[in-house]
Order: structure tokens, then C-alpha cells, then sequence
């Protein structure tokens, strides 16, 4: 606990419940209702729990028991907590993609923030977007903020077997649909697979934004792995409900955690853990909220970095034996003996990330492997660019295949998604192994909320000749348990009239991952010529509602997607009263 010489004297809420006037008699009475006593008002943090719970986001439908152990911790330490609900926008049920909501999501989390008598902030994230959504909107306000992850599932057990969330999914899928598993089999995995409360085991995109929060330090060190029923959760929780009181008598805000060199670290960070592609748009859109300038150059941060972490889909293990192998701290460390860590990155526990995980342990070096013996030894996200992707395309080359790392192929291209689900079936369509897959029209605009289908199924044609690898090149994301050879976040998109929209059948496609070209072998002329004819064709409808609102601000992947009048940080100075 912060002693009493540090206690912050003017406290924001003060401002709603700090005066003896008609006001201040409104803001508390209400309150009141609650059965909230007098001393509460009299100059204690008010710390906002701010919930992503909801049934419909299986992910996170524990968070109530969560919140709980929170407000243990504030009520300990001498704050007050509110728990209020924001958009919660849960991957599994979504649609047609819950990245459609994660800016609606950062809206309502930073007008809830900003409007309200909050000191603090806790963050009660989960699933893939209510992390960057929770982050970005929080950002936007800068008050002192702290994550509580809700934790990953346990290890699916599918007939003896550990199994992971998606990937099981993905891998059974081609199966079934190579003729070698039955119906019933295929079906018998889903109770296995997600058998316990908490988000995707795997290191899909809700492990990495729980493992990018703590890399950036905006969580207690543990919070990414700690699995979501295990009572440590719970400890973590009321751990942070402690912290947040202090951090509000400390001032210390978000932006003096979420600096360039801690992105930096998170970079490095996913690479270390073989992280989600979805990291690349996320950490973007938070810096954008922040004010730090983060491009996709930056990226290159994590090149070089090995692959330390051998969790699916890029490795073996899943969440579970990654918290008992030591979890991200033990990872943390090694980044920093590597020369591959900003050590001086302060973190919300007031001490730094290496003063935080210097002497953490590793109790399974085949789970966190030694620098000396990676899961790869080149990780990181490899930034791709050329005629075809002007603004940038990304390949996650620990989920790609070697020999194809370097191809040349001829294009067969679909237009959208539902051509792509139409003309993969046919038996008589003209593909091979060394063609390289196109979608187009799936980008933020395109879809909307650019889904995760760039890892689109190979044909099954090719599946059943036994091929488990192609190219495939779209302006889509795809799913952090998804692996393949797979260009995505081509921008600009194809729906606003990038070079991605004009590649016919036929044509060739050149990747290079290592030297990071994407290079469409048709000339200027003739690329400038198909476009001119695609604008003067293109005739976008009108939706009406929020998808309004999406598809004419929504930036490009290379920008975060964010809206364009969303970026940067607004602060929370406290809006006039409302009565
Ligand atoms: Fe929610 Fe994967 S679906 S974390
Ligand atoms: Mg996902």
C-alpha cells in the first residue's frame, strides 16, 4: 500500500462526489442506492472494474468471479470499486467478424471512462478483442490502468490426447474433409476441446494479446498464462485490485508504461512466443491511441528473434503447461540475457520488466526452450511489400512452410469469400500445389471488419493427394491458431482499389519472405490499366448503421484499422456536469 505522504490529495472523483453543493448531493445519492456509506465518498480512489463479461463471449464468462477477487483488492487497499459492462465482442459467435466491434468496443470503454467518477481502471479482458479494444479505448483516456486477463482454458483432452482450442478445429476440418475421419469423430472432439472456463489454449490471438499486455507492462507479471480456473487467477486478481489503488496515489498512467520501447518489447516478445499475426493490427491501433509512433517497420524488432515458446499452433504444448513451465516471465528473461529487451521499460507494478522477471525460473525447457536450442530460430512477423502490396502484407514464417518461403506460382484467384467457398469444391478447377491462392475482398472494408479467412482450406482435390501447404495471398487476417504459408493484411485492399484487386487468373506471383517482396510480375501499365477499369465498375451500397460508420473511417491494416477520428489520446479531463 502506498503510505500516507504519497496519497494522491486531489482525486478526479472529487470532482463528482468531492462537494456539499445540489451536485455533489446528486452524484453520491444515486449511488447511495447501492448501499454505499458516506466515507467512501470522503477521498478514496474510485476504481472502474470495466467488464467485458457476457455469455455470448464464452471466453469470458467467468469474469464475474474474477471481478469479485478484484474488488477484494481494492476494498484492501482503501479504494472503492464500480464495475461497469462495455461491449464485449467474443470471437466465437460474433458476426461477421468480432473485429467489426473491437473499435465499437474502444468507443464505449473510453466514453465510460472519461465520463464517469473513475481514478483508475482495471481491465477485465479475455477473448482476442476485448484486449486491444479494452487497451485502445483506455489509452485514449490515460488514467492509471491495470489488465486482469480472465486466463486460457485448460488443456483440451480429446481421446487421451491434448488437443487445442482452433487448431484442433482446423486440423480435424481437412481431415474430415480428406475422406480419413467420419462425421461423428469429427464432431465427438467439440465437449473436448473447450472443457473448462477461460480463452483459447493455444497461442492464438487471445494468448498473445494476454502476453503482449504483459510485455508491455500493463499487467502483473503472470497475468498472460495463469490458467482461468486455477486459484492463482484469482490471487492475480485481487493482487491487481490492490496495485490499482496505488497506482492512482502514484499517478502512474498508462502512457508511462505504454512507451515506443515497450512496444518494442512486445514485438520481440511475439516473436519469442510465436505469436498471432492479429498482434501486428492491435499493437498499431493501441500506439495509435497513446501517441507513439508505431509503423510496420517496427516489426522488424522481432526478426532475428527465436522462437522460444513451443505452444500450438507453431509447436506442441498448450497454455496450461506454459504457466507451469514458468510463463512469460521465464520467457521475458531470456529475451533480456539475449540483448532483446528494453530492460528499463517501466511496468504497473512500479518496478521495471527486468527488475520483474531477472531471476524467473524455468521448470520445462522443452515448453520454454533455451536460446540455444529455439523452435525457430529466426521468429517474428515477416513484413512484406512490393507491387502487390504497396503499404505492407504480413507472413508469420513459424506457421509457414520453409520450401515455400521462397515460390513463384501462378495466381488462381477468388473474388471474395463466397466464390472462394464455391470454387475450391469444384472438381475441375485449374490448380496445382505450386499455384498460389488469391482472395480477394476480405480487407476491413471488403468483408467488413476483414475476417480471418486469409488461411483459406486448400482444395480438397490437393488435400486428398495428401498437399497441406500452398501460398495464399489476401487483404484478410487469419486466426492466431491458423498455420500455412499465408500473406495477409495486404494493404491497401482490395475493396479500395489496391493492386491486390486487379491480379487475374493466371497471372504470376513472386513471394520472397526473407528479403520481404510480394511482387505481382504484371507491368505498371497493365496494373494501372485494370484498376481504372475496376473504379469505373465499383459501386459500393449503403448499409446505414454502425457498418456505415465502419467502412467509411476504418483505417488500413498497415494503420490498425482504427477509426480514423478514434486515433490518439483525448484524456480524461472531466466533462462539465450533466444536470
Ligand atoms: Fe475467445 Fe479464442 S474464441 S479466446
Ligand atoms: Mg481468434
Amino acid at each position: 500500500m502506498a503510505s500516507n505522504d504519497k496519497k494522491k490529495t486531489v482525486l478526479r472523483s472529487a470532482s463528482w462526489f468531492g462537494t456539499r453543493d445540489k451536485n455533489g448531493f446528486m452524484y453520491r445519492s444515486w449511488m447511495k442506492n447501492q448501499g454505499i456509506p458516506d466515507h467512501h465518498f470522503e477521498g478514496r480512489p474510485v476504481i472502474g472494474i470495466c467488464n467485458t463479461w457476457s455469455e455470448l463471449t464464452p471466453c469470458n464468462a467467468h469474469f464475474r468471479k474474477v471481478a469479485e477477487h478484484v474488488k477484494r483488492g481494492i476494498y484492501e487497499a482503501g479504494g472503492v470499486p464500480v464495475e461497469f459492462p462495455v461491449f464485449s465482442n467474443g470471437e466465437s459467435n460474433l458476426r461477421p467478424s468480432a473485429m467489426l466491434t473491437r473499435n465499437l468496443a474502444a468507443m464505449d470503454t473510453e466514453e465510460a471512462i472519461r465520463g464517469n467518477p473513475i481514478d483508475g481502471v482495471v481491465l477485465l479482458v479475455g477473448c482476442d478483442k476485448t484486449t486491444p479494444a479494452l487497451l485502445m479505448g483506455a489509452a485514449s483516456c490515460n488514467l492509471p490502468t491495470i489488465v486482469v486477463t480472465g486466463g486460457p482454458m485448460l488443456n483440451g483432452k480429446h481421446k487421451g490426447k491434448d488437443v487445442g482450442s482452433g487448431t484442433l478445429v482446423w486440423q480435424m476440418h481437412e481431415e474430415y474433409k480428406a475422406g480419413n475421419i467420419s462425421l461423428h469423430e469429427f464432431l465427438s472432439a467439440e465437449g473436448s476441446m473447450s472443457r473448462s472456463a477461460g480463452t483459447c489454449n493455444t497461442m492464438g490471438t487471445a494468448s498473445t494479446m494476454a502476453c503482449m499486455a504483459e510485455s508491455l507492462g500493463t499487467s502483473l507479471p503472470h497475468n498472460a498464462a495463469i490458467p482461468a480456473v486455477d486459484s492463482r487467477r484469482y490471487t492475480l486478481a485481487h493482487l491487481s485490485g490492490m496495485r490499482i489503488v496505488d497506482m492512482v496515489h502514484e499517478d502512474l498512467t498508462l502512457s508511462k508504461v505504454l512507451t515506443k520501447e515497450a512496444f518494442h518489447n512486445a514485438i520481440r516478445t511475439n516473436a519469442a512466443i510465436g505469436g498471432s499475426t492479429n498482434a501486428v493490427i492491435h499493437l498499431k491501433a493501441i500506439a495509435g491511441r497513446i501517441g507513439v509512433d508505431l509503423e510496420l517497420e517496427d516489426w522488424k524488432e522481432g526478426r532475428g528473434v527465436p522462437t522460444l515458446v513451443n505452444l500450438q499452433p507453431s509447436g506442441e504444448y498448450l497454455m496450461e503447461d506454459f504457466y507451469y513451465a514458468g510463463g512469460l516471465p521465464a520467457v521475458l528473461r531470456r529475451l533480456g540475457e539475449s540483448g532483446n529487451l528494453n530492460r528499463d521499460s517501466l511496468t504497473v507494478n512500479g518496478k521495471t520488466i527486468w527488475e520483474n522477471v531477472a531471476d524467473a525460473p524455468c521448470y520445462n525447457e522443452d515448453v520454454i526452450r533455451p536460446l540455444d536450442n529455439p523452435l525457430v530460430e529466426n521468429g517474428g512477423i515477416c513484413i512484406l511489400k512490393g507491387n502487390l502490396a504497396p503499404r505492407g502484407a504480413v507472413l508469420k514464417p513459424s506457421a509457414a512452410s520453409p520450401k515455400l518461403m521462397n515460390h513463384r506460382g501462378r495466381a488462381v484467384v477468388f473474388e471474395n469469400f463466397d466464390h472462394y467457398k464455391q470454387r475450391i469444391v469444384d472438381p475441375d478447377l485449374d490448380i496445382d500445389e505450386n499455384c498460389v491462392m488469391v482472395l480477394k475482398n476480405c480487407g476491413p472494408k471488403g468483408y467488413p471488419g476483414m475476417a480471418e479467412v486469409g488461411n483459406m482450406g486448400l482444395p480438397p482435390k490437393l488435400l486428398k493427394r495428401g498437399i497441406k501447404d500452398m501460398v495464399r495471398i489476401s487483404d484478410a487476417r487469419m486466426s492466431g491458431t491458423a498455420f500455412g504459408t499465408v500473406v495477409l493484411h495486404v494493404a491497401p485492399e482490395a475493396m479500395e482499389l489496391g493492386p491486390l484487386a486487379a491480379v487475374r487468373d493466371g497471372d504470376m506471383i513472386h513471394l520472397d519472405a526473407e528479403s520481404g517482396r510480394l511482387h505481382l510480375e504484371v507491368s505498371d501499365g497493365e496494373l494501372a490499366d485494370r484498376l481504372e477499369t475496376l473504379k469505373s465498375q465499383q459501386v459500393i451500397a449503403s448499409t446505414g448503421g454502425y457498418l456505415e460508420i465502419y467502412r467509411e473511417r476504418v483505417l488500413q491494416a498497415d494503420e490498425g484499422c482504427d477509426f480514423d477520428f478514434l486515433v490518439g489520446c483525448r484524456g480524461a479531463e472531466v466533462p462539465s456536469h450533466s444536470h
